[in-house]
């Protein structure tokens, strides 16, 4: 039925509507619609517009989609577009954040929540997930992905692709996925962003493309190319990868966008001029055309002098029509955007209360000594910070549904939940202070709006005289929002000055002092980390921020969030990550440990090999105890399953949960092999006291690799089976796995 109707519509188009299909402009501002871009409603009635995004309003969406369906000669429906990254208006903790509460029911309910939002309001397709890996943290986009990990990454690009478009992508609160940035955009030379990406087809294959591929596999509907070149040729014109790997290899049969003016980029990438990179674009795989205009500008000249053909100009525009039949748009164009509806579902108790948990579970403690944390629900706690009282810093980048203003800050939260209980008085203590550059930049565009006047003196002194008053510093430090996301690349990446400074002045009153870290990307926190108590790294962590926080500190909550990427020492390590390869002059890991400097081997003379926090760390308020490994063969053959168990025990004083971490390592390979990969994990709830059995399958599925020939097969010989807390903390087995 989809096919005939298609056909038919194709067959009544001419050129320029099918061109106009793979057209995709931006709104200007989505708060003022179309207003910006005035001749978009009139590109729109000539049938040259395929999509829109950036507009947000349920009546406002309808208003455009009324012109497309009532002016245009074909009455071909808009499809609606938006990034809706963590969230829409009620808003989750950064995807990284996300990523770290290794919770997949929970991502994917996450994305639920705002597939409901979004398409109450009228969007009817999300940018999202962003499946890059990287392994830079100086690039402040990491902050919108997974982390470091090719198996973490894979499970959150399928939770989050159930989530958006959930079992039928017609149904009116279902929204249509597009994994971004294909490919390899995590991956920028020095991290600063859009910069060149040079990489091994090896390396493309076993550790930065299987998320993408992951996200095919669960039925993603669109992808979205990256900015970046892959192998010397731009992603977007790049035709062995959006057609030989993506679609041919990997049986992707949705339709590809570009990212914003990515096939006019192409021009300063040096492939040539518009009309060429527009039709270079077409013919290496691309369906829509995302700002830039190439493909409306040029493509019917391309075709007139044979540089495209008709046929894949058809191609192109069947897949986004056909992207618009499966959203049901052609049977009910208004299907998506309904006033009332979104009056009840957007930013609802129900959904605040979901991502109210979320976040908690996404927090990391880095540090308790002392069992400092949780804290007592009685006496005086001091709140300082230039991000306790910040609500507009709470729901950190891409946030470009949420409205602000809204956010629970963490004082709001204190006061509101353990007001009653907990004498809370706050200061600022110190401005974000960022490099004097970045501050221009920002105050360009109006974001310093919580820049305090106050002298640095002023604002200590009033800091050390709150603390002063109370039991305990709770300091909420780190990045602001914009100091992380897109355009956000750092070559420092530790806490401004300013902040460190005052969490130094803090200590000398010698209250017990709480970090609460804000931050949207690894931190090198060498230089402050002994100093507090405590670290609980929150990210940035939504719209519920205050009241997340608030139960963590206090215990409502345990906090199981995991590290899905590794807080090096300091920004000369990176790039940085668990899964290295093991080189022919690895340092012993008695002297790895050891941080022992020697000469001739693979090292640092000024620095240790080891990260400060590994992948796969967080700690709880309770302890786990991990008794041995027990393999029930340690001489499997052929495709057999094994099973790999360990018994985990609660031997703390609280209730709490565990990411149990399944980590393998492939001693000798016809290529080199990682020193570990996780290939599975289990988020276990355990009483005070109780103990559970946890057993992983492990087939050669668990083994298989891209081999020299890009065959993806396993290798027999001897595995080391690792399971623990962390990417380092883990039990080992060896076994043997023959043929
Ligand atoms: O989706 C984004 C992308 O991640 C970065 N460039 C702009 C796109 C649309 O807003």
């Amino acid at each position: 039925k989809k096919k005939v109707f298609i056909e038919n519509l194709l067959a009544k188009m001419t050129l320029d509507e099918k061109i106009g299909q793979l057209n995709l402009p931006s709104a200007g501002d989505f708060t003022t619609g179309q207003a910006q871009n005035s001749d978009i409603g009139k590109k729109i009635e000539d049938g040259l517009v395929g999509g829109l995004f950036n507009i947000k309003g349920a009546d406002k969406i309808k208003a455009v989609q009324k012109v497309a369906v009532e002016k245009s000669r074909l009455k071909i429906p808009l499809i609606f577009g938006m990034d809706v990254i963590h969230g829409y208006e009620t808003n989750f903790p950064i995807p990284l954040g996300l990523a770290a509460s290794w919770d997949m029911d929970l991502i994917q309910q996450s994305a639920r929540v705002a597939a409901k939002e979004a398409t109450a309001d009228g969007i009817s397709w999300t940018f999202s997930p962003m499946t890059d890996i990287s392994r830079e943290p100086r690039w402040g986009r990491v902050s919108e992905g997974s982390g470091e990990d090719p198996y973490l990454g894979s499970e959150i690009a399928k939770a989050m692709v159930y989530g958006y478009q959930g079992k039928d992508l017609s149904h009116r609160n279902t929204i249509l996925a597009c994994v971004k940035h294909f490919a390899l955009y995590g991956a920028p030379e020095a991290g600063r962003d859009y910069n060149t990406v040079d990489m091994s087809r090896l390396r493309m294959f076993n550790e930065y493309f299987p998320p993408y591929k992951a996200a095919v596999e669960a039925g993603v509907g669109s992808v979205m190319a990256s900015f970046n070149e892959v192998d010397g040729i731009p992603a977007t014109g790049n035709r062995w990868l959006q057609t030989e790997v993506l679609r041919n290899q990997w049986g992707f049969d949705g339709f590809i966008v570009t990212d914003y003016t990515g096939i006019n980029e192409m021009v300063d990438h040096g492939m040539g001029d518009l009309q060429h990179v527009s039709a270079m674009s077409l013919n290496a795989g691309i369906d829509m055309d995302m700002v830039g205009e190439g493909f409306l500008k040029t493509l019917k000249k391309s075709l007139q002098e044979g540089k495209v053909t008709q046929a894949s100009i058809d191609l192109a525009a069947r897949r986004v029509l056909e992207a618009k039949y499966d959203l049901g748009l052609f049977d009910d164009p208004y299907r998506y955007g309904d006033a009332k509806l979104a009056a009840k579902e957007v930013y609802s108790l129900e959904n605040r209360n979901i991502a109210r948990n979320t976040a908690a579970q996404s927090m990391v403690l880095m540090k308790n000594e002392n069992q400092i944390l949780p804290l007592k629900k009685s006496g005086t706690v001091a709140v300082i910070g230039p991000l306790v009282n910040n609500a507009l810093n709470m729901a950190g980048t891409w946030s470009v549904g949420a409205n602000h203003a809204n956010s629970v800050s963490l004082v709001k939260g204190l006061q509101d939940n353990l007001g009653k209980q907990v004498k809370f008085l706050s200061a600022k203590g110190a401005n974000i202070d960022y490099s004097e550059k970045l501050e221009n930049i920002y105050a360009a565009h109006g974001k310093l709006t919580d820049r305090d006047s106050r002298s640095k003196e002023e604002l200590l002194k009033e800091a050390i005289s709150v603390a002063n008053q109370a039991d305990v510093v709770v300091l909420a430090i780190g990045e602001s929002a914009e100091m992380s996301g897109e355009s956000s690349s750092r070559t420092e990446i530790d806490i401004p000055v300013s902040q460190v400074d005052l969490l130094m002045e803090l200590k000398k009153t010698g209250k017990p002092i709480v970090v609460v870290l804000f931050t949207g990307r690894p931190l090198a926190l060498t230089n402050m980390k002994d100093i507090p108590d405590a670290i609980l790294n929150v990210w940035f962590p939504g719209t519920e921020a205050g009241n997340a926080i608030t139960d963590v500190l206090f215990g409502k909550v345990n906090p199981s969030g995991k590290l899905p990427m590794t807080f090096p020492r300091s920004v000369g390590q990176i790039p940085l990550y668990y899964n290295h390869k093991n080189t022919g002059r690895p340092l012993s890991a008695e002297k790895t440990e050891k941080c022992e400097y020697e000469r001739f081997r693979s090292n640092f003379m000024d620095e240790c090999n080891t990260p400060l926090y590994p992948f796969g760390y967080g700690l709880s308020y309770t302890h786990f105890n991990y008794s041995d490994i027990s393999v029930s063969n340690v001489n499997p053959k052929g495709n057999q399953t094994i099973l790999a168990s360990v018994t985990v025990t609660n031997t703390g004083n609280y209730d709490g949960a565990e990411v149990v971490q399944l980590y393998i390592r492939d001693i000798v390979g016809s290529i080199t092999r990682p020193v570990k990969e996780l290939k599975g994990f289990q988020k276990i709830f355990l009483k005070k006291g109780e103990s559970k059995k946890v057993t992983f399958n492990i087939s050669p599925e668990e083994l298989k690799f891209y081999n020299h020939s890009l065959e993806y097969n396993w290798e027999a010989g001897d595995f080391d089976i690792m399971i623990g807390t962390d990417s380092e903390q883990v039990k080992t087995v060896k076994i043997n796995w023959n043929k």
